[in-house]
């Protein structure tokens, strides 16, 4: 691929897949990102100045702006990564959650295929629409069994549920006009770059910093882990050899309760940031989430089998980098939590972030 562009390229997962990128290929990046407070550009500090990377900073929800991007930047593949992506989020206000993931999603389709219809033969076959999404839409697991590509949708929050709509039009864009899509659904991502609301993050900074642990009901809720860097390398890979109209579901094979998780993280840094020892001491048991879903594992076994993808990192070992990179990285940290960057945005971008 000569040039990619990549919807929310400023957030968490997108920002791990364009340093990818920027270091590991000759490819050409466009970041288009709204910037709202999950976007992050400090997150793309070491790829900012170079000559294939470029910024855009646009709303996916703004259809002649969409337009513009295809029509200037003539790009080979769409990574749509741009999302409201936080559940709990969702619960308290679901409106940009259908904006953006639902209008957004088919707005950028709508623009996705006008371009593509008008390209050569030749760059039309080789065109790539490929659509990052969650496990969630498959909603909970029992105590058994996993997800499957063919596992039905049962989104349970409105974050699910809007990113199931979202992976529906992609499905009818490919079935209805032949736009070659790739849909990726995967499981819970962790790693540097984090925005900190998430538990991994959120738990790693309360711990360095004496606060409480906040744990949903009783901690005994599964999920199933993967390391960013690991994901980012599957979605370069789906992009470039996965089966159109096809689903592939990406995931470490890593259960953990989220108490499990957090002891990990308290053992970590008991031994790093022995200052804070025992750090378990600081789980509190808060009220549950409602709806919360109880159990999520993928079945990656279709990934593997017709890619070859594999996850490089287990969980112990991600999970050390991810403790080591918080504690190193307290700029970036503070001017997340501070709203220090909030207020960089708005002397940049006019208040629109
Ligand atoms: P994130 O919240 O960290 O980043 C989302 C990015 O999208 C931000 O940079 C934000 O500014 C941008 N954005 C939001 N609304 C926008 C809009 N209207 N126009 C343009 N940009 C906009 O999310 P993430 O964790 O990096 O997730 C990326 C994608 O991967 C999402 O689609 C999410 O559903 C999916 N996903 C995430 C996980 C996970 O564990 N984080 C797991 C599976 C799938
Ligand atoms: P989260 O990181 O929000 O991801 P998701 O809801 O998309 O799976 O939450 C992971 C799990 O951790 C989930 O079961 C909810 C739980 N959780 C807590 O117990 N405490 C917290 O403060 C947060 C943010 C999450």
């Amino acid at each position: 691929m000569n040039k990619i562009l990549i919807t929310g390229g400023a957030g968490f997962i997108g920002s791990a897949v364009i340093r990818q990128l920027i270091a590991e290929t000759a490819t050409s990046v466009v970041n288009v990102d709204k910037l709202t407070y999950a976007g992050n550009l400090q997150s793309l500090v070491s790829v900012a100045d170079n000559p294939r990377y470029c910024f855009e900073h646009v709303d996916i929800c703004d259809a002649a702006e969409v337009a513009r991007l295809f029509r200037e930047h003539q790009p080979d593949a769409v990574m749509h990564l741009a999302a409201e992506s936080h559940v709990d989020r969702s619960i308290s206000g679901p409106a940009a959650f259908i904006e953006t993931n639902i209008i957004g999603t088919y707005t950028l389709l709508a623009a996705a295929r006008e371009y593509w219809s008008g390209l050569p033969a030749e760059r039309k076959t080789a065109f790539r629409f490929q659509h990052i999404s969650t496990d969630e839409v498959y909603g909970s697991l029992g105590e058994t069994g996993f997800f499957t590509e063919e596992t039905p949708y049962q989104p349970n929050s409105p974050y699910s549920a809007s990113k199931a709509s979202s992976d529906h039009l992609v499905r009818a864009w490919h079935h209805t006009y032949g736009l070659p899509v790739l849909t990726t659904n995967c499981s819970n991502n962790y790693g540097p770059f984090h925005f900190p609301e998430k538990l991994i993050p959120l738990v790693i900074l309360n711990a360095a910093n004496g606060k409480p642990l906040p744990i949903y009901g009783k901690g005994d809720n599964i999920r199933d882990w993967l390391y960013v860097d690991d994901h980012a390398r599957a979605l370069r890979l789906v992009l470039e050899k996965g089966r159109t109209g096809e689903t592939y579901n990406i995931g470490g094979w890593n259960e953990k309760t989220n108490l499990e998780v957090v002891h990990a993280i308290c053992a970590i840094l008991d031994e790093l940031h022995p200052q804070g020892a025992p750090h378990a001491s600081l789980i509190t048991y808060v009220q549950d989430r409602p709806g919360h879903d109880r159990r999520y594992a993928i079945d990656a076994n279709k990934i593997a089998r017709e890619l070859g993808w594999k996850p490089q990192e287990t969980f112990t070992t991600g999970l050390r980098k991810t403790v080591e990179w918080y504690l190193a990285n307290t700029d970036w940290v503070k001017a997340v939590v501070s709203g220090e960057y909030q207020k960089w945005i708005s002397t940049h971008y006019g208040g629109k972030g």
